[in-house]
Parts: structure tokens; sequence; C-alpha cells
């Protein structure tokens, strides 16, 4: 039987550029999207931008632009061109400013005000820009946030309040029994540690001040607190498709938007009457000498400046390789050339050439493809998204088969040998297995491998870099 897989990344600020924490969650998520498509499984893999709220709207400003969504118009473009440049497989990219997704949150929120579970109220306190968050004073330090090293503004006005508070038993209940699975463990026990020592309290879902936004339907002076529309987007970019796909079966996030997926959207669902994802999972932080990489730090790698030197396959690879998925790491550019060098040019690289190029001197045909060759055992470790495991097995098939032909020196025999078409069919075939392995991480290498085993034309797949 096919099954369904919905999988999500957040949406990404669109005054931002995608740097190498953006494409982290987009990678990984392209990873299982690929590897559920060769099981046989109807994927949808949705992707976006987040492009309302009081942190666009000055950004616009800032840029020169007279209107936001003519902003985030010019902005899309380049998060589309580096999904692009990545070999990004979304089934969707979905922008806040779609009037579907706009008219979906109009109709979702109205639908809370009608059941009650919108009420008008004050909110006098603090707000954070960079994080588009209500902040309490126990979450700064020196008065600041820690995330954005800056002062939130006090802000003072009317708004509606969705009763959060209602949700705080319901969702201990879920989450302890996994009925909602957070993964990791240590993410699990973060939201139910907080659940259940903090008194939740309702949440404002709406602003008076803020004009770039989803209008209230019954309040046209508001607008929805970006994050709500923001969250919502998961439903209304399945809304128009013909299959059912919902409930999503994986929200891929960074550990420092876990609340808000954890708590906010759960409850939404559950007062719009929607079942409840499946699966959250959290993932760590790049650092780049231990600080977290963000504009804010100024600290960034962008995308395509590595995609340029390095080509897709290798940002692919480096970032899953690197760290444990889940945890935080560090990461820099000299990493990313050191896996280059060693293990793509050096293991893999000669691996293919060496071996494409003995076949040829042999006078073989390029067969291969039609021999079917059985799988390494990779499957349950994707489930659970050890990416850096599944690396390591493949790229330890890599030493293997080399470590093989150093050990039967296949070039000291005679062409016509029999010994040497064993030695050459055995290492075509550890090849095969290894490039079918590599698909959902390296799609274009993998398509390379295939086709030089099929043509005999040789090339290296991982060229020095000048
Ligand atoms: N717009 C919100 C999400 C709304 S989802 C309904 C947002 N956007 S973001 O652009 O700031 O962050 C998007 C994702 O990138 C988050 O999951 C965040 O954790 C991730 N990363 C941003 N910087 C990161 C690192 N340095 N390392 C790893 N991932 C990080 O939050």
């Amino acid at each position: 039987m096919t099954k369904k897989f919905y999988v999500t990344t957040p949406l990404y600020y669109s005054n931002d550029k995608a740097h190498v924490g953006s494409a982290y969650t987009t990678i990984a998520a392209d990873v299982l999207a690929r590897w559920r498509r060769s099981l046989g499984d109807d994927v949808y893999y949705q992707t976006g931008v987040d492009e309302h709220g009081a942190k666009m709207e000055k950004a616009a400003k800032l840029a020169g632009f007279k209107n936001p969504k003519e902003f985030c118009d010019y902005q899309t473009q380049f998060w589309k061109k580096a999904w692009q440049d990545l070999n990004i497989s979304y089934d969707f990219f979905i922008r806040t400013t779609d009037t579907e997704h706009e008219q979906f949150v109009q109709r979702f929120i109205k639908k809370l005000w009608d059941k009650g579970e919108i009420y008008k109220g004050k909110y006098e306190g603090l707000y954070c820009l960079g994080c588009e968050e209500f902040k309490e004073p126990s979450d700064l330090i020196d008065e600041k946030c820690p995330m954005h090293n800056s002062k939130p503004q006090k802000i003072k006005e009317i708004n509606y309040f969705f009763k959060l508070s209602k949700y705080q038993k319901i969702l201990i209940g879920l989450i302890e029994s996994d009925k909602f699975k957070i993964k990791p463990k240590e993410r699990k026990n973060e939201v139910l540690g907080f659940l259940k020592k903090e008194k939740l309290k309702d949440i404002s879902v709406s602003r008076e001040k803020v004009v770039w936004g989803i209008q209230l339907p019954w309040d046209k002076k508001q607008t929805v607190y970006c994050w709500v529309d923001a969250l919502l987007n998961y439903l209304s970019g399945i809304e128009s498709k013909s299959k059912i796909f919902w409930p999503a079966d994986l929200h891929l996030i960074g550990k420092d938007i876990l609340k808000f997926h954890a708590v906010l959207w759960p409850a939404l669902l559950l007062a719009g009457g929607y079942k409840l994802s499946k699966k959250i999972f959290a993932h760590g932080f790049f650092t780049l000498q231990g600080k977290k990489i963000s504009k804010t730090s100024g600290n960034i790698i962008y995308v395509s400046v590595l995609v340029e030197k390095y080509g897709a396959d290798a940002v692919r690879y480096s970032l899953l390789r690197e760290i444990p998925f889940g945890q935080d790491g560090d990461i820099s550019e000299e990493k990313i050339a050191n896996r280059y060098n060693n293990d793509l040019a050096n293991d893999l690289g000669n691996l293919v050439l060496r071996t494409i190029t003995l076949v040829k001197k042999a006078k073989l045909k390029g067969e291969i493809l039609k021999v079917e060759v059985s799988s390494l055992k990779i499957d349950n470790l994707l489930q659970n998204l050890k990416f850096k495991e599944v690396l390591e097995k493949i790229f330890q098939e890599v030493k293997e088969a080399n470590f093989y032909i150093n050990k039967e020196k296949p070039w000291q025999f005679d062409h016509s040998d029999k010994k040497l078409r064993q030695i050459l069919q055995i290492l075509q075939e550890k090849i095969l297995l290894i490039s079918k392995s590599l698909e959902p991480f390296m799609p274009e290498t993998s398509t390379k491998i295939q086709s030089q085993l099929q043509t005999l034309k040789a090339e290296p797949l991982f060229p020095r870099i000048k």
C-alpha cells in the first residue's frame, strides 16, 4: 500500500537570504522526501517564505521599497534560486502573501472567533521584533533578548487573545503519551518541563499597530499575529490539493522555534477541530566558532557562495555529515572544503575514476546497471533522521571498496584474465550500490556515477578546487 508522507520546513523570513542554517532544514527535508519517493510513497514536501509582520515592514522600508509586497517579491527570487541551486525537490513553495493562504487564515481565525476561542483584551508588555514574539521578563538576560541581543519594545495595545491556557493539560497528555511526537527526546523533555512548570498564558493573536499583515475579518483595524499567520501555512498549502495529506507527518524545525510548533501550533489545531501533526523534529544550531550563525550575529555563510564553489552535492553532503542531526555543532568553510577534498574527491571520486578506467581498459561493456544489487540497510536510520550515521555507513563502503582495489591490484592483471573480470564486476557492483544509497543525499552525483558506469566515460566527479 502506498503511504502518504507530508513533510515541511519552517517558512523562512523573507528579508533574509539562504544561509547554512536555513539550508540545513531544507536539505534534511529534501533527503527524506527523495528517500520516501524512492520507496514509492506519495510524498508532499512544502517549504516557503514568511512575509508579514512588523519586522518585514521595517526591512522593506530600510531597503528602500515603498511597498512591502514589492520587497517580498524581490526577496522571494533569491530563496527560490537558492533552493534550485541546491536541487531541493519541494512540491510546493508557499508565500504567506499568496491569496489562497490569506483567505485560509481569515477563515480559520474567524472560526475560532465564532467558537469563542478568541476574545478581545488589552496587551501590555514586551515584544522582540527579531523573534516576532511577546516576551516575559524572565525570557531576557540583562533586559535583552538573548537571541537578538537587543532590548524588546514595550507595547501597549488592544489585541485579540487566543485561549491558549485552556490547552495546557491536554497538551501535556498528548505529548507525554507520544500521540503528538516531539523528537529528539531532549526537546520533548524541554517542552514538557516548560508546560509543567509554567502556567500557560493566553496569547495575543492580533496586532493593532502592524499594518503589514492579514486583516482580521471582524475587525479590519487589526492584523493577524505573524506567527499564527505563518503556522497556518502547513494547512493552507494543502487545502487546494486534491489529495488528502493532512495530518502532516513531519515538521522539521530548528530548536529556537520549538515552543511555537509544540505548544501554540497543536493548540490552534485542536481549537480549529483539526487532527494534530504527527511529529515534530527539532534540530540543533550551526555555530561558527561557537556562535549561532545568523544575520544578527553577522557571521553568515551564504549558500550561494558555497554552491558556486563546491557544488550542490558537496554542500548537501557536508552539512548533514558534519554533525549528528539534533545536536549543535560548529561548521566552517574549511570543514566543507576538507569534506570535499577528502571524502568526495579522494575517496569517492578516485574510486569511481579508477574503476571505470580499468573497466574500459579491460574492454568490458557497461552493463552493470542491469544487475540487481542488494541495498545497504539504511531505511531504519533514515526513519530516525540519523543522516550522519547513514552517510558514515555509505562512506565506509567507499573505504572498503578502495581497500579492495589496493589489495587486489587489478592493474597487474592481463586484460583477458578471468580474475580481473571478477574483481571489476565486484567493484562495479559496489559502486552501483553506493550510488543508489547516495541518491537522496547527492542526487546529481548519483546520476553521474550511474551514467559513467553505463557509458564508461570517466570524468572526475569532484575536480580539485582552485
Ligand atoms: N519565520 C519563522 C518560522 C515560521 S514557521 C511557521 C522563522 N524563520 S527563520 O528564517 O528565522 O528561521 C527558519 C529556520 O532556520 C528555523 O528552523 C531556524 O531554527 C533555522 N535556523 C536559522 N539559523 C540556524 C542555524 N544557525 N543553525 C541551524 N538552523 C538555524 O523562525
